[in-house]
């Protein structure tokens, strides 16, 4: 019965019917699944990649500082993952407000049973989709850590689109992402090379990319890339590299 009505729909209604039917079903948000089971499997230290939970949050906020954020400012840290940089700019901002923002719950939550009790206003937000539940130009910074390193090219693009919205003017969007340039990078995609689609999807998968490709996503969204630092080579003389190259938009004025 149900398939036959489904026949006799227009396209536009039956693909409308289909997204509801797996919304229903749950099964409308690809990376909140698999970031979810991650999140439910692993030691919360693991769930967010390698490396020490304590340095890499220095890094992050070390980035975030050589790019001008300082306490006031409203900062968005979008994939929050377990707090690693939460923990380390919550203190950091003062009078300014952090926001934690991931498609897991299970990653919010470890990330707000780690961060501090004092420091700046905090709000924690679990986010399904590329939309910003934020007002327009509310947002000194975004920054995104090993978020977009993850995630296919359409996707960075639809998240690029909205966080201009959100941000406002003269404000910058921080990213990090592995590129071909890199040794590192093209070690990893040989490794994502070796296994087929779906193996490479059962799973958090490492999305290798290029400079020019985020380049062109970012300014066909509306931004201008201001610059980039190599994952090769440490960010800064006192900034260790986090391995992955580091994109620095601004939102035009
Ligand atoms: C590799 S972890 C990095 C966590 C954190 N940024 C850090 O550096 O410690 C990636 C995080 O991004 C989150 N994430 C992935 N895709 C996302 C999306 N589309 N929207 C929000 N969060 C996302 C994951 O749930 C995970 O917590």
């Amino acid at each position: 019965m149900i398939r036959q009505l489904r026949k006799i729909l227009p396209p536009a209604v039956r693909s409308r019917l289909r997204r509801a039917v797996a919304r229903v079903r749950g099964l409308s948000n690809f990376y909140e699944r698999v970031y979810d089971r991650q999140a439910a499997m692993l030691d919360p230290a693991e769930s967010i990649g390698g490396g020490d939970f304590e340095t890499i949050g220095g890094i992050e906020l070390a980035l975030l500082r050589l790019e001008g954020v300082k306490p006031g400012d409203t900062v968005v840290d979008l994939g929050c993952g377990t707090g690693r940089l939460a923990v380390k700019l919550i203190g950091y901002l003062g009078a300014g407000k952090y926001i934690g923002i991931d498609i897991s719950r299970g990653m919010l939550r470890e990330a707000a049973r780690r961060a501090p009790a004092g420091g700046c206003t905090v709000e924690w937000k679990h986010q399904r989709t590329a939309r910003f539940d934020l007002p327009e130009g509310s947002v000194d910074v975004i920054c995104a850590f090993s978020v977009f390193t993850h995630m296919e090219a359409e996707d960075t693009y639809r998240y690029f689109v909205d966080a201009r919205r959100v941000v406002r003017p003269g404000g910058k969007l921080i990213l990090s992402c592995l590129p071909f340039s890199l040794a590192h990078s093209r070690t990893i995609f040989v490794q994502q090379a070796g296994l087929d689609l779906t193996d490479r999807w059962a799973g958090v998968r490492n999305v290798v990319t290029t400079e020019e490709t985020i380049d062109t996503l970012a300014s066909w969204a509306g931004w201008r890339t201001l610059r980039w630092y190599r994952g090769d080579r440490p960010y800064a003389p006192d900034v260790p590299t986090l391995q992955q190259s580091v994109c620095v938009l601004e939102r035009p004025g």
